[in-house]
């Protein structure tokens, strides 16, 4: 990949931040990313509930909420694309300012509040990528669809209904989002008996579609949560049945090290302030769940040596977005090529071999 995506993603970031991310959005979604896809190191392909994985690297969720840049995203060399928070009906989000740069701290904080075009519109494109001739042909390049209750809804279980029933034909795996921080009805379900409920609910409406290849279920929690409260919706979610949880979204933490202007607006942290925790949290899933639950690890990956902590840690994938705003779209190609040296260098000829690898070897 040239650099000169790079040094475009440098000139993105003299924007305003929303206004920045929409024109990276617009430059992929219309042709003015890296054209072919990069090279790719060996021993990094996967498979995962019955689909195949180029590579364990993708944006994360909040970066394409509209679907319009999956083919863009692919051709930076991601091994899966993850689209939305995406809610029934179309919505505006919260006031701006919503999305701030915390430069020196190479963090983010955001209060978006879930703004996306509707299912409609995202369940449209989505088919229109599946139908073009961009999508792998063997299926391999999964996508996912993260879904998300509108905030003014006053049945937000019922909203995730309708999402599954909508995009269960389309996606490889649908990430319920009940982690969000900036939503009236982001953080309802991380209570057990609302969760339970939900999650027989959805599982029984994707199993009862009769799909040939039923897309994998997710669930997304937040780090801003007790080990004991956690421990009790992990239980949940794995008598559920749940196939992967994604560790972890955003904070309403604020370590004492930030030093940026923007450390006290409202909404949630991402970035390197986020790795220690999200990290920690994902060990202590893994450890829980005893790794019979695969787990998709994120926030605050900037690096192969970071990517390759939450792979020894417990995930089989791993997401990054903010990082993406600070170092430029090669990043991608990067943390592929340094985590394959990594996994060389301690001897792993596979990327399964490596998952959990930590809690075997201690
Ligand atoms: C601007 C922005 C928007 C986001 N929107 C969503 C979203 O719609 N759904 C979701 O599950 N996570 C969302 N996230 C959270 C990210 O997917 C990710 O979990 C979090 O940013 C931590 O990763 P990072 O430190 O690499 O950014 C968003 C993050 C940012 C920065």
């Amino acid at each position: 990949m040239t650099n000169i995506h790079d040094i475009g993603a440098r000139a993105l970031r003299l924007l305003p931040p929303e206004r920045g991310h929409q024109a990276a959005l617009w430059g992929l979604s219309n042709g003015f990313g890296p054209k072919g896809r990069p090279d790719q190191p060996a021993g990094l392909t996967q498979r995962l509930w019955g689909r195949a994985f180029e590579n364990p690297i993708a944006i994360s969720a909040g970066f394409d909420k509209n679907a319009v840049a999956i083919a863009g995203a692919m051709g930076l060399g991601v091994g899966f694309v993850e689209v939305g928070g995406v809610t029934p009906r179309a919505q505006t989000g919260n006031p701006r300012p919503r999305l701030f740069r915390l430069t020196a701290d190479r963090a983010a904080i955001n209060r978006l509040g879930f703004n996306n075009h509707g299912a409609e519109a995202i369940a449209t494109r989505i088919e229109a990528y599946r139908n073009s001739g961009e999508a792998a042909l063997d299926g391999s390049r999964p996508v996912g669809v993260n879904l998300a209750a509108n905030s003014d809804s006053a049945d937000p279980a019922r909203d995730f209904e309708q999402l599954v029933d909508r995009f269960s034909p389309l996606a490889d795996f649908l990430t319920i989002d009940i982690s969000c921080p900036n939503s009236e009805n982001g953080l309802v379900f991380l209570s057990p008996g609302p969760l339970e409920d939900l999650l027989g609910r959805l599982t029984a409406l994707r199993d009862g579609k009769g799909l040939a290849k039923p897309p994998a279920l997710l669930v997304k929690i937040a780090p801003d949560i007790e080990n004991r409260e956690l421990d009790i919706l992990l239980e949940i979610i794995a008598a559920a049945g749940i196939d992967g949880i994604t560790v972890c979204n955003t904070t309403t933490a604020r370590p004492d090290t930030l030093t940026s202007a923007h450390r006290g607006e409202r909404g949630g942290l991402s970035g390197k302030p986020l790795f220690a925790r999200s990290t920690e949290m994902l060990r202590h899933v893994y450890q829980v769940t005893g790794g019979n639950i695969p787990l998709i690890g994120v926030g605050g990956v900037s690096s192969g040596a970071d990517a390759y902590a939450k792979i020894r840690a417990g995930a089989c994938l791993v997401q990054l977005y903010t990082a993406m705003i600070y170092n430029g779209p090669g990043l991608i190609t990067r943390i592929k090529q340094e985590l394959a040296d990594l996994l060389a260098a301690d001897g792993f000829t596979t990327l399964k071999n490596a998952v959990g690898s930590e809690h075997k070897s201690a």
